[in-house]
């Protein structure tokens, strides 16, 4: 039956996960994100909550929770930092869906499961130095020789990049495709951090999502054995897309978080600070700003438990997980802009947490699709220039998720 109400176990898990951010994080992100710190302690933590492995099946050690269970931790944990949702974003939403959904039985036991469980971190790896919306842009190239793949290139803006465990690692197997740009000759490989003429670094100049970390690594000759290819030859551009369609929902519910916290935030301020003989809370123009965050919380709400249902029915979701994207990510900057200034002079001072939705939210206005890409994505939908299809692999639908 399709409703609005969530299940027990949704609420439990929305509440399990708000109480434990509240408990746990929120009495010292100021400090983390001041003094640029990732706490790795945060990790064991959320794997003991079941976290890392939301929206897996117990088999593949996951929690056995549906789709609308990633959305809601996600929502949850951006409440409190940005940092805290990416973990879940690139972790459970790039990749281990991804392998849920294009590993073989082999790569699920060696790498999915670990990974669920929480003993292994790991992180998606498309973007290079000189390729990000341009995807077939890319320039790492893997060479096959006898049974493994020699990987050498450049990845570059990859959350968690510099921590993680294991990377989903794209890169062209056909160098004639690689040429003629047709990303029929594109592939997809698990590789390891321990493999040999692996290097990674830290990104230290940005100025958002300071309390995670984002890296860039570099593969030299990293020799890849060909049962770490996911997928078949040539599928990786799609297994890219499909990841991103995963990633992406956890990006559209995570500041559908951040637009809840300015809210509540500046509701809060707004019925304490007095200006001219009354609350500011009185006075319509800040009634307009907070009616206005309200009106985009519910909206983004909405989108991403639109896609998260179809994901729950194993239906193609891209469009409307993109549009879920777009719509939160730019609801979120606005609803940060509002805060800062319903908050005036003190929203402008790192005393108040609202500086720091402002400069946390920008960043998922630009990865995982720009807000030109999701634009152009959109109206291509509408004009019948874009279709989606259905893939080799898809989503494995949630039983039962309709009681
Ligand atoms: N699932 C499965 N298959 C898909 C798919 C999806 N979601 N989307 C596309 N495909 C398939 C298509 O069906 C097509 O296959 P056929 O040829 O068999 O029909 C093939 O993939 C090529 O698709 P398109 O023609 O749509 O490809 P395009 O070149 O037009 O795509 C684009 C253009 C939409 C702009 C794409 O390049 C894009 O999304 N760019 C943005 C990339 C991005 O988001 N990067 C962020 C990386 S992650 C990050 O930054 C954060 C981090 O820390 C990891």
């Amino acid at each position: 039956m399709l409703g609005f109400d969530l299940t027990d176990d949704h609420q439990l898990l929305a509440q399990t996960v708000r109480e434990w951010a509240a408990r746990e994080v929120a009495p010292r992100i100021h400090r983390l994100d001041r003094e640029h710190t990732f706490d790795r302690g945060i990790l064991p933590q959320m794997a003991s909550l079941g976290l890392l492995g939301v929206s897996l099946p117990p088999d593949q050690g996951g929690s056995g929770m549906d789709y609308i269970a990633l959305g809601l931790a996600s929502e949850e944990l951006e409440y409190v930092d940005t940092s805290l949702r990416v973990i879940l974003s690139v972790h459970v939403g790039l990749n281990c869906l991804t392998l849920a959904s294009w590993g073989t039985e082999d790569q699920k036991q060696r790498y999915l499961v670990p990974q669920a469980q929480g003993h292994k971190i790991a992180t998606f790896a498309l973007t290079e130095p000189s390729a990000g919306s341009d995807a077939r842009g890319l320039q790492t190239v893997a060479i096959k020789k006898g049974d493994r793949y020699v990987l050498t290139g450049e990845k570059m803006w990859i959350s968690l990049g510099d921590v993680a465990d294991n990377f989903l690692v794209f890169a062209w197997t056909d160098m004639e495709k690689k040429r003629q740009r047709d990303v029929s000759g594109m592939s997809a490989f698990i590789v390891e951090r321990a493999f040999k003429g692996f290097a990674s670094g830290t990104l230290t100049e940005k100025w958002g999502i300071l309390a995670g970390n984002t890296g860039f690594f570099k593969m030299d000759e990293v020799e890849v054995p060909e049962e770490n290819l996911v997928g078949r030859e040539g599928e990786g551009f799609k297994i890219a897309m499909f990841a991103l369609d995963q990633g992406r929902f956890t990006v559209a519910a995570g500041a559908t978080g951040l637009i809840r916290a300015c809210r509540d935030a500046s509701a809060a301020y707004a019925r304490d600070r007095r200006t001219f003989g009354a609350a500011i809370g009185e006075h319509q123009l800040v009634k307009e700003m907070i009616a206005q965050m309200e009106s985009d919380y519910q909206a983004s709400r909405l989108l991403w438990l639109r896609a998260g249902w179809l994901k729950n029915v194993g239906r193609r979701n891209t469009r409307e997980t993109g549009l879920a994207k777009w719509y939160s990510t730019v609801a979120s900057e606005r609803a940060a802009g509002d805060a800062v200034q319903i908050h005036g002079a003190n929203g402008y001072s790192d005393e108040y947490p609202v500086g720091r939705f402002y400069r946390n939210c920008k960043g998922a206005v630009i990865y995982e699709g720009t807000r030109e890409i999701h634009k152009i994505m959109q109206a291509d939908y509408v004009l019948g220039y874009r279709t989606d299809k259905p893939t080799r692999c898809e989503l494995p639908a949630w039983d039962g998720t309709e009681s």
